[in-house]
């Protein structure tokens, strides 16, 4: 059984990386009134308390969401983040964090579809309790890795994948590649987005290179470091997180353009004097 919970890593930098990214895409399929379907692979629990004994435990938010909170910025799409994150909050204290269900469930309009994937049983719960009166999405409490195949292409063509695993095997670096292939055999037209951690191992590059050898159209590479040189150096043992990434696959247009306005700045936000963002097309 999973034992993975994102409950401790809610509104981590990771977390704002791939939830912006997540917005990006949003805004892409939102120009168009045509309806769309989101699908989320890897749905976790959909909202989360910054409160509760988890999240205090690794105090993952400091570095992440709290850096931003209080900013009022003129970038739309970090605007329309917070903003969604802001209608969790009735205080002026942060103290609830949507997760992608969440976050799509505010962006969603009348005509538009959500399709969540979960595996663990606390997670479809949670996920049943939040989304039980809201008819636009629907739980599928299975693995992804045999449930996305089954039940694509949905009846709306237009589309978005989250694929966000928690990577606690090895080989889930491969897997989750060839799922993104499987998948684009049945719904060709869909954007595809693959979160994936920056670690000291580098066992993205596995990821990476299954990419590339898959050849899938339009991938854009973006990657946020987070790494504090001086203090890495000083701690040998430091085996976590060192930045986040995300593959997006039949990359949208412009996206790359609004990534560029926007990440360079989060990144210097979340982590002043040595946070950057990486954005590359991979060939
Ligand atoms: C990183 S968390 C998801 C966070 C969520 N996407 C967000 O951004 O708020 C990963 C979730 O995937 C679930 N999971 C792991 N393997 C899975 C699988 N094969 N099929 C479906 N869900 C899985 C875990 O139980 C966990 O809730």
């Amino acid at each position: 059984m999973l034992s993975y919970q994102h409950q401790y890593h809610a509104g981590s930098f990771a977390d704002v990386h791939k939830h912006l990214i997540m917005r990006v895409l949003f805004e892409s399929l939102l120009k168009k009134d045509k309806p769309f379907c989101y699908l989320d692979c890897h749905a976790g629990s959909g909202v989360y308390d910054l409160k509760s004994a988890a999240s205090q435990k690794t105090a993952e938010r400091v570095g992440g969401i709290d850096q931003l909170w209080h900013l009022n910025h003129k970038n739309s799409t970090l605007q329309a983040y917070l903003d969604a994150i802001k209608s969790l909050n009735e205080d002026t204290q942060l103290r609830y964090y949507p997760g992608s269900p969440k976050l799509a469930a505010n962006w969603l309009r009348e005509q538009d579809r959500a399709q969540l994937i979960e595996l663990h049983p606390q997670a479809q719960d949670d996920l049943r309790r939040t989304f039980t009166r809201d008819k636009k999405i629907s739980l599928h409490a299975r693995d992804c890795y045999e449930g996305l195949p089954a039940i694509i292409p949905p009846q709306i063509k237009r589309g978005f994948v989250l694929l966000d695993p928690s990577y606690e095997v090895k080989d889930e670096y491969t897997q989750i590649v060839k799922l993104v292939e499987k998948a684009h055999t049945r719904w060709a037209t869909a954007i595809y987005a693959i979160w994936y951690p920056l670690l000291p191992s580098k066992r993205h590059l596995h990821l990476l290179d299954a990419l590339k050898r898959a050849k899938l159209p339009k991938v854009l590479i973006s990657e946020l470091h987070i790494l504090d040189q001086d203090k890495y150096d000083a701690d040998r043992n430091h085996n976590g997180m060192v930045g986040s990434g995300m593959a997006i696959i039949n990359t949208p247009w412009q996206v790359d353009d609004k990534l560029s306005d926007l990440l360079p700045y989060v990144a210097e936000t979340l982590a002043p004097g040595f946070g950057s963002s990486h954005l590359v097309d991979l060939d």
